[in-house]
């Protein structure tokens, strides 16, 4: 299986008082799941791609009504911002095989759908680039998670159990594909999401954005088709 090409070094220094905020939001966050679930990458995963799931949706509602209420084209953001919630409920759904959360992630996973859907909510509607800078900064994060959680695969700590098949379906993964290839598939998905939501952060600051830039998400299907 070809290894998706991952820039792990990808960080976007903050520049002016609205990115710092995005990112010193981020590091607290980091801090508070560290703190919780350790090493428990498998649980980390489902919990936070609860969360992960939310923004996509969020910015592709707000976005809508704005080009409806202005009469303008999206220039292609509201497909994108949907596919990328889709693709962080795919990776919730291929986890939920790999690892069960307890009764109380479940507490968790609810309050914090209410708490992060109504706060990223609020944000999108008062600086949407802000929300578009905390999430890029959110996917710096996954990325590292996700590479932590490889090499917790590789030094034999986490199991390398065969891959769910839904995984197998959804990134078109061979037969004998491991939880380690939809490791490296879920992080490429993340530096994808990584540079798409720093570079909509940056369009809304009027800088200039090289698409050139954008890491490629690895090739999936339409999530629900890939479940059926
Ligand atoms: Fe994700
Ligand atoms: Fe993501």
């Amino acid at each position: 299986m070809t290894v998706p090409f991952v820039d792990l070094t990808a960080h976007r220094s903050p520049v002016d008082l609205r990115d710092r905020v995005a990112l010193g939001f981020t590091k607290a966050l980091r801090f508070c799941a560290d703190t919780f679930f350790a090493k428990r990458y498998g649980h980390r995963a489902i919990v936070l791609e609860t969360v992960a799931a939310v923004p996509g949706m969020v910015a592709a509602t707000i976005q809508h009504l704005r080009c409806l209420r202005n009469m303008c084209d999206d220039r292609g953001w509201i497909r994108t911002l949907m596919d990328e919630a889709e693709n962080e409920r795919m990776h919730l759904m291929t986890f939920i095989e790999v690892a069960h959360p307890t009764r109380f992630e479940r507490m968790v996973i609810l309050l914090a759908q209410w708490v992060f859907y109504l706060g990223f909510f609020g944000l999108y509607l008062v600086s949407p680039k802000t929300a578009h800078r905390v999430v890029g900064y959110f996917e710096e994060e996954a990325v590292i998670s996700y590479t932590l959680y490889l090499r917790e695969i590789d030094e034999g700590r986490s199991p390398n159990v065969p891959a769910p098949e839904i995984a197998r379906r959804y990134w078109g993964l061979p037969v004998d594909a491991t939880l380690r290839d939809v490791v490296l598939a879920v992080r490429a998905d993340e530096a994808h999401h990584r540079d798409v939501n720093h570079a909509y952060a940056d369009e809304l600051s009027g800088i200039v954005v090289n698409a050139a830039r954008i890491a490629a998400s690895p090739p999936h299907a339409v999530g629900d088709r890939a479940a059926a």
